[in-house]
């Protein structure tokens, strides 16, 4: 009787053998056994296994297979569950890699004008994400763990800052920012309800609303059309002694002043967060976005400059804010152990905190008011692919930019055009366009156009959050006008840049803003 697991030798040559993984009756599926030197290694087909009875390593190839009767050999050695569990796990990821081949790898391939939708943004993959997500489902450890710790390491290589973590979303990210900013261990630079935190109108509700869910107060400052970034110069005069933080998005892409905004936050001692959930990829001076101020957010979520389905990280180079950013993701603990571990401190019951007992459990004492906002296993290990591709993807980004800049630079008189913000280098998020004052169009008009010919469009989020309804009866204080804001909330809409619009989509993009145009004038 031969079980999985077993190497039997083969019948009528005494060099090959064949190692079982499947039986059926009394027919039986098996590896074949190579040498290893014989073979070309690879890690994605080969398992190198020594076994005691022979002196040469022997490599098992997933992709050469064999049905066997159970007279075709004798039984010769067993290999270890370890080696059988990494065997069928390549199997396995051979087969999801032939599933992506066949029913993912066409999708968007052809592109035709009358049927085709053309996305402002999208999943852009292939089988290596597949393989990944396979991979980390069939630890079945689920929550974070090797997948998460090395994503966490790699994102903030690649940012180049000394510690991210993983959050479940570009939101939890910047609610995890805000609400760090709040710790009693900042001392005097603990921000407390009713201090003022200068940010945009224009833009995604979740940079702001952090501020207010921790009963601090928004104060709004008017943007630069064609930036779309917040108008540095007024900065200074909206800041009053409550003042404590500057909270920020680079809209779509486009990085905010960051010279000036950091010389700005020194003079006045103020905290700076970065919301990179739209610039990943993005330079200012050569710099990376999200890596200038104290704290930078990133979202996964898909139509983001990475993805991972939904995700975010929060990155700093400060030590005390990583605790403290790491506390209220994980409960408020504040213990810092991973999951699955324990007393990595060694005095896990050795402390004395609050009022608790001397020597209370490490792992069970709250430093703060926290929530639990981990990712899990899945999404680091789509993450952890995904990571590899973000310079294709962000070349791509600017050369679909540059593609519709040049295709539409002289329309001028009827839409304002973005604009690249001084010193910097964006990864754009998508390409804004605003309905010049006295066109012969409205925004709603050309969006209709365009959405009836299948090009998908979106606004500058919310326009102006001032006059949404989750704003009514919020506690925030505008400085200045945000004459700016409305205009974009009225005129403003952007359509995609993503790396998964071939040339032929954004041409057709072109021709269509174009040919709406010309139907105007
Ligand atoms: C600037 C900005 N910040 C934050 C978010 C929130 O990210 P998420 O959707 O991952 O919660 C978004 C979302 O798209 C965004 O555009």
């Amino acid at each position: 009787m031969l079980n999985i697991g077993d190497i039997i030798k083969l019948n009528g040559n005494s060099n090959l053998y064949a190692l079982i993984y499947e039986e059926n009756s009394n027919s039986f599926g098996a590896y074949n056994i190579f040498e290893a030197s014989a073979s070309p290694f690879s890690e994605k087909h080969h398992v190198e296994i020594q076994i005691p009875e022979l002196d040469n390593t022997l490599s098992v190839d997933i992709r050469s297979k064999l049905y066997l009767n159970s007279g075709d050999g004798t039984l010769f050695s067993t290999i270890s569950p370890e080696n059988m569990e990494k065997i069928l796990r390549l199997d396995i990821l051979a087969k999801v890699e032939g599933y992506y081949e066949k029913f993912h790898a066409d999708k968007n391939k052809n592109f035709d004008p009358e049927a085709t939708p053309v996305s402002y943004g999208g999943r852009v993959y292939d089988e290596k994400e597949m393989r990944s997500l396979v991979d980390s489902s069939l630890d079945f450890w689920l929550t974070a763990g090797r997948y998460n710790k090395q994503f966490e390491k790699e994102y903030a290589e690649f940012l180049g800052v000394r510690y991210a973590l993983l959050t479940n979303s570009g939101s939890s990210a910047n609610l995890l920012a805000f609400s760090a900013l709040t710790s009693p261990k900042l001392k005097d630079r603990q921000i407390k309800p009713g201090d003022e935190v200068i940010t945009v109108a224009a833009g995604f509700p979740t940079t702001v609303t952090p501020i207010v869910q921790n009963g601090a107060v928004p104060v709004f400052i008017d943007v630069e059309l064609g930036t779309y970034n917040i108008i540095v110069d007024r900065i200074e005069e909206a800041i009053t002694p409550k003042t404590k933080a500057i909270m920020v998005a680079h809209t779509m892409g486009n990085p905010f002043e960051l010279d000036k905004v950091m010389e700005i936050a020194a003079k006045y001692n103020l905290w700076v967060v970065e919301d990179n959930c739209d610039a990943l990829g993005s330079k200012f001076n050569g710099k990376l976005t999200g890596t200038h101020g104290h704290i930078g957010t990133s979202s996964f979520y898909p139509p983001h400059h990475m993805t991972m389905g939904e995700g975010g990280a929060v990155y700093t180079n400060n030590a005390l804010l990583k605790s403290i950013i790491e506390s209220f993701r994980d409960w408020g603990r504040d213990c810092w152990c991973p999951s699955g571990c324990d007393n990595t401190c060694n005095k896990r019951f050795g402390w004395e905190l609050g009022s608790l007992p001397y020597g209370y459990d490490h792992k069970y004492t709250y430093s703060h008011i926290g929530y639990n906002l981990r990712v899990t296993e899945m999404q680091a290990a789509i993450g952890v692919e995904q990571l590899k591709k973000v310079p294709t993807f962000t070349q791509a980004r600017k050369e679909n930019f540059r593609r519709l800049y040049e295709g539409l630079k002289d329309l001028g008189e009827h839409f304002i055009l973005p604009r690249a913000t001084e010193n910097s280098d964006p990864s754009w998020f998508g390409f804004m366009l605003t309905v010049q004052d006295g066109a012969k169009f409205t925004k709603n008009e050309i969006v209709e156009y365009l959405e009836a010919n299948r090009i998908q469009t979106r606004m500058l989020f919310a326009g102006n959050l001032t006059r949404q309804p989750a704003f009514v009866g919020v506690n925030y204080r505008i400085s200045g006008d945000l004459k700016n804001t409305d205009k974009i909330m009225h005129d403003t809409f952007l359509v995609g840049v993503y790396p998964g619009l071939t040339h032929e989509k954004i041409d057709y993009v072109i021709s269509k803003i174009r040919s709406f145009v010309l139907s105007k004038i």
